[in-house]
């Protein structure tokens, strides 16, 4: 397919009002969070979209890379520009993990259980689709999306907020990924044992539920629209948990999140406290997950 025939593909998809309408695709670019920064500097509007078919320098979260070979995967970047305080513009990222989860489980294999065994008509169990806190979207128990979120300031008010989402999406087999991760990383094909699993339409479907959790997120101010949805979804609750805080580690049990995004954690002398994201990462006690 063509550059325009990929972009008219997704726009055809959209049931969006203003998510994605201003798109943008490139065969290969450096990184698609970096593309909408030069877009958003250029007066690009709210909902503008960059999505690449693979990336030359894609960015993880605290300065690791995001790996990004063509032909298979999301690499997307969505501009925004919330009238809001900066230090509540974390939630976002919340808000973007409860889309891409959300329109994962919509794919009819995620609640099958793969693709139904033709001959007896039978189909396995459905797809165990999590969110780590606060943003890794996990299936099978292995990360096959992560979100990085950028924020630039005008003084103290935020400028733009720039939501990255990779996803890992045709892979078709374990060995695809390089050693290091190969035993926390994988693909939804893989995870949902479908077939090769149409991008554009995905995208599409994020943007959809996106914009929908966005708008009332603006209109509460908060996060406590989803905060069921969000527990529902969310790995290892009332589990135990190990917080690796830089000001000393903890364990406790996962309590959910809080209106603000936080996740309670309720340590053995029963107090509950907030984490916030950022620095801090949280594990289970066995394993990635
Ligand atoms: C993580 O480390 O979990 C976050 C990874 C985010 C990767 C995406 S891919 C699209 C966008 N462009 C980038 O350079 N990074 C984000």
């Amino acid at each position: 397919m063509s550059q325009d025939d990929i972009k008219n593909d997704i726009m055809n998809r959209l049931r969006t009002d203003y998510m994605a309408r201003s798109l943008y695709y490139y065969d290969k670019t450096d990184s698609t969070n970096l593309r909408i920064r030069q877009l958003a500097e250029e007066g690009a509007p709210e909902g503008t979209l960059a999505v690449a078919d693979m990336q030359t320098a894609g960015k993880g979260r605290r300065g690791r890379g995001w790996i990004s070979p063509s032909g298979m995967n999301i690499y997307m970047s969505l501009l925004l520009k919330p009238a809001i305080p900066a230090s509540d513009a974390s939630m976002i990222t919340l808000i973007a993990a409860m889309a891409v989860a959300g329109a994962v489980r919509d794919f009819p294999e995620a609640s099958t259980g793969g693709m139904a065994d033709t001959s007896t008509g039978v189909s396995g169990t459905p797809a165990d689709i999590k969110i780590k806190w606060p943003n890794d979207i996990v299936v099978g128990g292995r990360k096959v999306c992560g979100i990085l979120t950028e924020m630039d300031l005008d003084g103290e008010a935020i400028r733009d907020v720039i939501v990255g989402i990779g996803i890992n999406v045709n892979q078709d087999s374990r060995e695809e990924f390089p050693e290091e991760i190969r035993e926390t990383a994988s693909s939804l094909r893989i995870e949902l044992g479908t077939g090769e699993i149409d991008r554009g339409a995905l995208i599409a479907r994020i943007m959809d539920l996106f914009e929908k959790e966005y708008d009332e997120f603006i209109k509460c101010g908060d996060l406590s629209f989803m905060k069921e949805r969000y527990d529902d979804m969310l790995a290892g609750l009332g589990g135990q948990v190990r917080v690796l805080d830089p000001k000393g580690e903890y364990t406790g049990m996962s309590r959910g999140m809080d209106e603000r995004g936080r996740l309670l954690v309720e340590t053995d002398d029963k107090t509950v406290r907030p984490v916030y994201a950022g620095e801090v990462s949280v594990r289970g006690l066995y394993g990635y997950v």
